[in-house]
């Protein structure tokens, strides 16, 4: 199976799944890395590991439909089976996810469906609750709402500041999203509303 990481960050999901399939305890080729963000420090990661990267630029696809089109003749052209979100900072069109139904996933910094959005890791810290936690779940065309496939609780204890709370959640994320891609790629992981095969 060939799958494809969609980031646009700092990538360091992407570093825990390159080494992952590296030490094979993802049994799956990591083929392509595709990212939005020219200078993403994700796609020189990925160009360290000898991995093939595309940057798609959004100013030549500004409609989230046309980025997607182009996104897909990438993916198809690598015969991509299925696509891992990791800091990905775009919501995919309803082209994309039926045109991969069941095959995308993504990764959450927060117990959803509590603190969905983009500062789910402040959003918690703020709001002052004693536990957090990750969740990788299915991708559906409305954001952070796909099915949960694993959810993993941290814990905030008074002492933590936003900066401490910040790396134990990145922690987890390393260890979770490959375990959870492996459990897919195994196919234990399908999503139920999908008929589809991994
Ligand atoms: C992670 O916290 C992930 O949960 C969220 O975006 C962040 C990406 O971090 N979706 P990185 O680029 O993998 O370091």
């Amino acid at each position: 199976m060939k799958f494809a990481v969609f980031a646009s960050g700092y990538g360091s999901n992407l570093q825990a799944i390159i080494e992952a399939v590296g030490k094979k305890k993802i049994q799956a080729e990591l083929a392509l890395v595709v990212a939005d963000q020219e200078n993403a420090r994700a796609l020189q990661r990925a160009k360290d590991a000898g991995i093939k990267t595309q940057w798609i630029d959004p100013r030549k696809f500004p409609e989230r439909e046309s980025f997607d089109r182009e996104a897909i003749r990438h993916l198809e052209d690598h015969q991509i089976d299925f696509i891992v979100l990791a800091g990905f900072m775009r919501i995919l069109s309803g082209h994309f996810i039926d045109r991969y139904p069941g095959k995308i996933l993504n990764i959450h910094p927060s117990l959803l469906p509590a603190f969905p959005g983009a500062q789910a890791i402040r959003d918690a810290f703020e709001a002052r609750v004693s536990v957090t936690g990750v969740t990788v779940h299915f991708v559906e065309e409305k954001v952070d709402v796909g099915p949960i496939i694993r959810q993993e609780e941290v814990a905030i204890s008074p002492q933590d500041t936003l900066e401490c709370l910040e790396e134990k959640i990145h922690q987890v994320e390393h260890q979770l999203y490959p375990k959870v891609i492996e459990l897919y790629v195994q196919g234990k992981i399908k999503s139920p509303n999908s008929h589809s095969k991994p």
